[in-house]
């Protein structure tokens, strides 16, 4: 705290991080990287972007990344908006798509930085609470709003909403924006971005940092109508002109030409889910129907808090939120088939 703050950043509460531990060793399953690493095809990219060209601004628009993201997904380069990791996209929506009279409405258990742009950009929203078995009930909004957000699947619980309960929100609400966060849709579920063409108030994100392997470098998009791609340009240019690099342009465009490493990694992530879920049904723990790169467990034995604190000291780490509601809860990335063999061997030990 400092007299030099002006009032409202006394005030903000920002995100929190998943732990990056400085130790090493470490199996780190609590912040839903991807196990493996990035294509060797992205890599020797990234090797030849290391030259002279360094000194030089990169293409404010990113335009060569946008037309692989349009060409990938069959829409025009118009709909695609591109940013500094989706959490950066994911600001700017706020900021530009949900400044209404109305509350913005998102789950009660959803991704944490949802209530923290809210504080930044002093946007009312209600938390509208998850069915018993954590899952969203679309009916639940149909009430005056001043936009939606919601990621699919959804994050911390795993589960998916199918896309015909996506069109049946879209047409209940066609005079508010609708964002579907599709951080995790590579991972089993089915893309809503074919539905822009039909929705002009459909917006979806997604990111490169998951199923394409590359949270450090930071590229997120977003993909709808022109209309609403213009006003996230309009305060992406009020913010920041280049907020992507050469290296994160063009390893994000190898990163969408390698489909092969995309689909085989993405496999190895899906299989090793399966496995995973068994040693923890075996293991007496229930688990959430889960389309993503983690599990949402509890077990009716064990104290989660307690659970997380007894794994980090057997050098896995996994994610514990404070939550009432799913203060009983862990949220555990999908490792290697090694990582969750030891992560399994851990948990024996302390349960
Ligand atoms: C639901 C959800 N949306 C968005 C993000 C942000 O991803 P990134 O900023 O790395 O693209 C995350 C990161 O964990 C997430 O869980």
């Amino acid at each position: 705290m400092s007299r030099f703050w002006s009032p409202f950043v006394h005030d903000l509460e920002p995100y929190v991080p998943g732990e990056q531990p400085k130790i090493a060793n470490l199996i780190k399953l609590n912040t839903n990287e991807n196990p493996y690493g990035p294509s060797p095809k992205v890599l020797e990219v990234l090797k030849q972007e290391i030259n002279d060209d360094l000194r030089l601004y990169p293409d404010p628009d990113s335009s060569k990344l946008k037309q692989t993201i349009a060409d990938y997904y069959d829409i025009d380069t118009q709909q695609v908006f591109v940013g500094n990791g989706s959490d950066e996209v994911l600001a700017h929506v706020f900021n530009a798509l949900f400044q209404h009279d109305a509350p913005l409405l998102f789950p009660d258990i959803t991704y944490s930085f949802y209530p923290v742009y809210c504080q930044l950009y002093q946007i009312n929203y209600h938390a509208v609470p998850l069915t018993d078995q954590f899952e969203i009930d679309v009916t639940d909004y149909q009430q005056k709003n001043g936009g939606i957000i919601f990621p699919n699947p959804n994050a911390p619980t795993s589960r998916l909403l199918a896309l015909d309960k996506i069109e049946q929100l879209l047409q209940h609400n066609a005079e508010s924006v609708v964002v579907i966060d599709e951080a995790y849709i590579d991972f089993g579920g089915e893309t809503a971005i074919p539905l822009v063409e039909k929705y002009p108030n459909l917006l979806v994100t997604q990111t490169l940092s998951k199923s394409r392997s590359l949270a450090n470098l930071r590229i997120g998009f977003a993909i709808g109508h022109p209309d609403l791609i213009e006003a996230l340009v309009r305060v992406k240019d009020s913010f920041n002109s280049y907020p992507m690099s050469n290296l994160a342009v063009n390893a994000g465009i190898e990163a969408f030409n390698d489909q092969e490493y995309f689909e085989l990694t993405n496999r190895k992530i899906i299989t090793s889910r399966k496995q995973l879920i068994q040693e923890l049904v075996t293991l007496g723990f229930e688990v959430l129907p889960s389309v993503a790169n983690f599990v949402f467990v509890t077990h009716p034995q064990h104290d989660a808090e307690e659970l997380s604190a007894e794994l980090r000291q057997q050098g896995v780490i996994v994610r514990h939120f404070q939550h009432n509601r799913i203060s009983q809860f862990l949220r555990i990335t999908i490792g290697t088939s090694e990582q969750n063999q030891q992560l399994a061997q851990a948990l024996k030990k302390v349960i």
